[in-house]
């Protein structure tokens, strides 16, 4: 059985392996191996940080006491940007296709709405079709292309930009334009 839940602090050490597993099975992801901080007491201390802040979340898949995915969203800090959030996801190669990422962002529509974001985005690089029809699925369009804005394995890399607008809250009073 596959659990989706929040981050804790307690996660530090399960959360650094997942990030190492994923940096060294896919280069769809940022890191390449061996750039990745692997203090624990760094993770531990970036965890509190997240669960002290509103903007930022933190949620993990979890299957037998070990994360095997995890979505994290960084929301707008200032007034002009407070409706957005840029959205980061990895799941394990071993469990994806079991409906994990479209739990993690059902999570996310969650959080979201009860924030008021309005406006969700990612990037993702344009050869990665698997993450691109789990965005397509959950209702994000592609909004542009970046040229060569990524560097892989020796060549450049494309990625769209991507988006989904939620509806505006209205107790923001806020019109569509
Ligand atoms: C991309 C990723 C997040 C998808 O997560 P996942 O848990 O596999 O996603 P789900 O099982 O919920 O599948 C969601 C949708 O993806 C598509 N999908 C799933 N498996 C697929 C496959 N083997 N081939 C093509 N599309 C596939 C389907 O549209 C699926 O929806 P459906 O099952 O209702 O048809 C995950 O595979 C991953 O982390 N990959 C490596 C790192 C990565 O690419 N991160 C994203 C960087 S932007």
């Amino acid at each position: 059985m596959i659990t989706i839940r929040a981050i804790e602090e307690t996660d530090a050490e399960a959360f650094l392996s997942l990030g190492l597993r994923l940096d060294a099975e896919t280069t769809f992801m940022m890191l390449e191996p061996g750039e990745r901080n692997q203090d624990v007491d760094a993770q531990r201390a970036r965890i509190a940080g997240i669960l002290a802040s509103d903007d930022e979340r933190i949620w993990v898949a979890e299957h037998d006491g070990e994360l095997v995915g995890f979505l994290e969203v960084y929301g707008g800090m200032f007034r002009r940007n407070r409706h957005s959030a840029y959205i980061v996801i990895g799941v394990l190669q071993s469990f994806a296709g079991q409906g994990i990422g479209t739990r993690l962002f059902a999570t996310l529509e969650s959080w979201a709405h009860e924030r008021r974001i309005h406006r969700l985005e990612l990037t993702v690089m344009v050869h990665n079709g698997r993450a691109i029809r789990l965005y397509q699925k959950m209702g994000f369009i592609i909004e542009g292309t970046k040229k060569h804005s990524l560097f892989v394995d020796g060549a450049f890399v494309d990625e769209y930009s991507m988006a989904k607008l939620l509806p505006l809250p209205d107790a923001l009073g806020i019109q569509e334009t």
